[in-house]
Formats: structure tokens, sequence, C-alpha cells
């Protein structure tokens, strides 16, 4: 999960880093009444989980309330990269006089964990990594042992952080190590940390991305997400457990056993989808080795209450759980659903105990369901009945 920069800032001031103080507004008349409060000059910030958005215009400094209604109602609506800003950060300009990066990473090709610090932040840091590399000093952390003080010296000293700014900067890196390791992030990125005119190091914005898989460690955690900013499919699938991912301009939802499975069952119905009006999958969904009636109903209910899903395709190689077993849940899954099913479903067994698999779904004479022996012949079916329906006009 990433969070948006005012979150990242309240982890990281929890942590002990200096952040400046701030409120999250959504009209433009309280970020004027924030900006009252605050006094002096303003900055309104976008908050959107991307970056760039300073180059966007989504980053702006007010030199009084008045402005800073202004700015807000500028900014408030505002596209960046496809992100719409719904709300903004209302926080006191700071007056810079450097500015720096600061980030650990979970480094998946190198099986470790990685410091990145440079002198030259602000920018985008995949631009000095392109235009500078030997700015941007890399720093590998053995999850062993993490950041100590000496560790933290030794980023501070590849990034050549000026002598006058080196302890707090190695301070921060200590505590931003803190933030990393527990509350279980993959990322953690202050891009820019600054020195300010008055010599203090403080963090100016914040990029965090937490470990999902560790989200049961971090019972508080559940509080950050930002049920607006998800797909309502992807959260009820989250709810019951299932790994449901929702794809752009798709027709034939997909359900398969196995994530390779369903990875090539998308190919195949792509493919197919050519030779019917271009019909596309509209998700991945694999419900995994052991898929009982239950969870074949939990899957095929979040794939028919998709809306754009106009024909399904249910592709499962049977293993550790024979097909017979498939087939059964199935068909307790249609009875369960009743009227809820509703669209037309293509079903291709095989593996385990297929003849018995195939004689339970013939037996059921489900009049929505369609078995078909292959994969190919199965996604061509699939397309074509999500092709027939999507001619009618639907
Ligand atoms: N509170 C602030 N006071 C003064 N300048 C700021 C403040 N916050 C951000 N900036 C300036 O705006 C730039 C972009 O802001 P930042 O928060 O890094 O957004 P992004 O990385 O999405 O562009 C920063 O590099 C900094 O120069
Ligand atoms: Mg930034």
């Amino acid at each position: 999960m990433d969070l948006y920069e005012y979150q990242a800032k309240d982890l990281f001031g929890a942590h002990g880093i200096p952040v400046l103080p701030g409120h999250v507004v959504t009209t433009s008349a309280q970020a004027q009444a924030v900006a009252a409060e605050l006094g002096g000059a303003v900055v309104i910030k976008a908050q959107v989980k991307t970056g760039g958005r300073g180059k966007a215009g989504g980053v702006q400094l007010a030199r009084d309330p008045d402005e800073a209604q202004r700015k807000a109602a500028a900014i408030l609506g505002m596209d960046i990269k496809g992100h719409t800003v719904h709300r903004v950060l209302v926080t006191p300009a700071c007056d810079i006089a450097e500015e720096y990066y600061l980030s650990f990473v979970l480094d998946r090709t190198q099986r470790t964990f990685l410091a990145m610090a440079s002198v030259q932040g602000g920018m985008e840091i995949e631009e000095v990594a392109a235009t500078a590399p030997e700015a941007l000093a890399k720093v590998p952390v053995d999850p062993r042992f993490g950041v100590d003080a000496a560790k933290a010296a030794e980023i501070v000293a590849a990034a050549a952080f000026p002598p006058q700014v080196a302890q707090a900067v190695a301070d921060t890196t200590l505590k931003l190590w803190d933030v990393f390791a527990a509350e279980d992030a993959t990322l953690v990125e202050v891009n820019p940390l600054v020195r300010d005119t008055q010599g203090s190091i403080i963090a100016l914005d914040g990029k965090v991305t937490l470990d999902d898989n560790a989200a049961f460690r971090h019972p508080a955690h559940a509080a950050l997400a930002d049920p607006s900013g998800q797909d309502p499919l992807e959260t009820a699938a989250r709810a019951r457990h299932l790994n449901y991912v929702k794809l752009a301009n798709g027709q034939v939802g997909i359900i398969g056993n196995g994530a390779g499975l369903v990875m090539s069952t998308l190919d195949v119905v792509a493919a197919a989808g050519q030779a019917h009006g271009g019909m596309r999958p509209a998700n991945f969904l694999d419900i995994g080795g052991g898929a009982n009636a239950q969870v074949m109903a939990d899957g095929l209910e979040i794939v028919l209450g998709d809306p754009d899903v106009l024909s399904v395709f249910v592709n499962v190689f049977g293993g550790i759980t024979a097909c017979d077993q498939v087939a059964t849940g199935i068909v307790q899954a249609l009875d369960m659903l009743g009227a809820a099913a509703a669209k037309p479903l293509v079903v291709r067994l095989d593996g385990n105990n297929v003849a018995e698999g195939r004689r339970i779904l013939a037996r059921a004479a489900h009049p929505l369901v369609t078995m078909v022996d292959t994969m190919d012949a199965a996604a061509d079916k699939a397309a074509e009945l999500a092709a027939v329906t999507f001619a009618k006009g639907a």
C-alpha cells in the first residue's frame, strides 16, 4: 500500500524525523482558514499518490490566506498524471537553503535493502541517476544488522553531505531506517530532505510503501487505507482473501487456479477475442489450489458482480483438488448464487479425475454453463458469448 505524503510525514514525525506541521483539507475555504491559523506564507500541496506534483503545478506558494484560498481552488480538481486531486495539504512555507535526497528500498534483484542518498535532491531521483549517477550514493544494508550509527555515518559519507549537516542527516537516516524496519515498509523516501536557512534538517516530502504481506502485524495500518482510491471489486475480493485484479477495457471474466494458469488464460482470451470484436479479459482471479465450493462461489460472485463482464471463463486444472471436487464446487456455487448468476459461463476442466468432473457438470446441466474441453476452444467460446451480448448493446 502506498501512502499519501501527509500520511508518510505523519509516520516520519511519529518516529522523530523533523517535519513541518500541516492540515489536509478538501475545500479552498478550509485551506484559507488553515493558512490563517498557521500564519505567514504557506505551501498548498496536492495529495495524490504520484511524484512530480511540483512540476505539474500541484505544489504552490501562497503568501497570505486569500492567496491560499485561490491556490487551493486551482489545485483541487486538478489532474496529475491521471490522479484527480481531492485533497490538499496546507503547510508552512520553508526557507530552503539546500535540497537533499534520502531513501531506503527493498532491492529485490540484490536480495537486500538499499540506502540511497544524494546532495542533489528535489528533482526526480531517476533524473539524477540518469544524468549524474556519481551523485547518487547507493549503500546496501544487510537486513540482519540494519542501520546503526556507524552505518548511518557510512551512508552520509558516501553521499558526501556537507560537514555542517552530516550529524543531523545521520540522525535522520537512523530514524528513517526505524520507520522502514518498524513499519515493515518496502520503500521510505524523503525528497527533498532540506536544510533551511536556520540550519535545520527537515523532511519536506515523504513517500512510503508499506508491505501488505506484513499488514497482520500492524492493525493500525488499516486506518491508512483509502477506500475512495481503490476499486470496489478489488476491495470486496481482498475482504474474501481472493487474489483478484480488475483489468481495464475487458468483457470476459476469468477464474482459474494457479497464478501461472490464470496469466496464460488472460493471454489466450486476449488472442481469441481478436476474432470476436476485440473482446478482452476483464480481470485476473486466482482461486488457488484448494478451491472448494465457497471459494468458487466467492470468486464467481466477484466476477459476475463486475458490470463490465459479459461472460465468464472458468479454467481449472485439477491437481491436489481434483476435477470432481471443483465441478461439485461450481455446481454448489451456482446454487448458492441463484439468480445472481446471470451471465454465461464457459468451463474448461482438465487434470486429475477429469472424467468424473465433466460428468458432474453434465448431470447438473445448468443452463448458463457450457463445457469445452480445451483451453483454446474454451477461450474462443467465452469471447464469442461476450461478443454476442456486446453486440446486443449491453
Ligand atoms: N513546505 C514547503 N516549503 C517550501 N517549498 C516546498 C515545500 N514543500 C515542497 N516545496 C518545494 O516544492 C518541490 C516539490 O515538492 P514535493 O513535496 O517534493 O512534491 P513532488 O516530489 O511531488 O514534486 C520541492 O522540491 C520543494 O522545492
Ligand atoms: Mg518530492
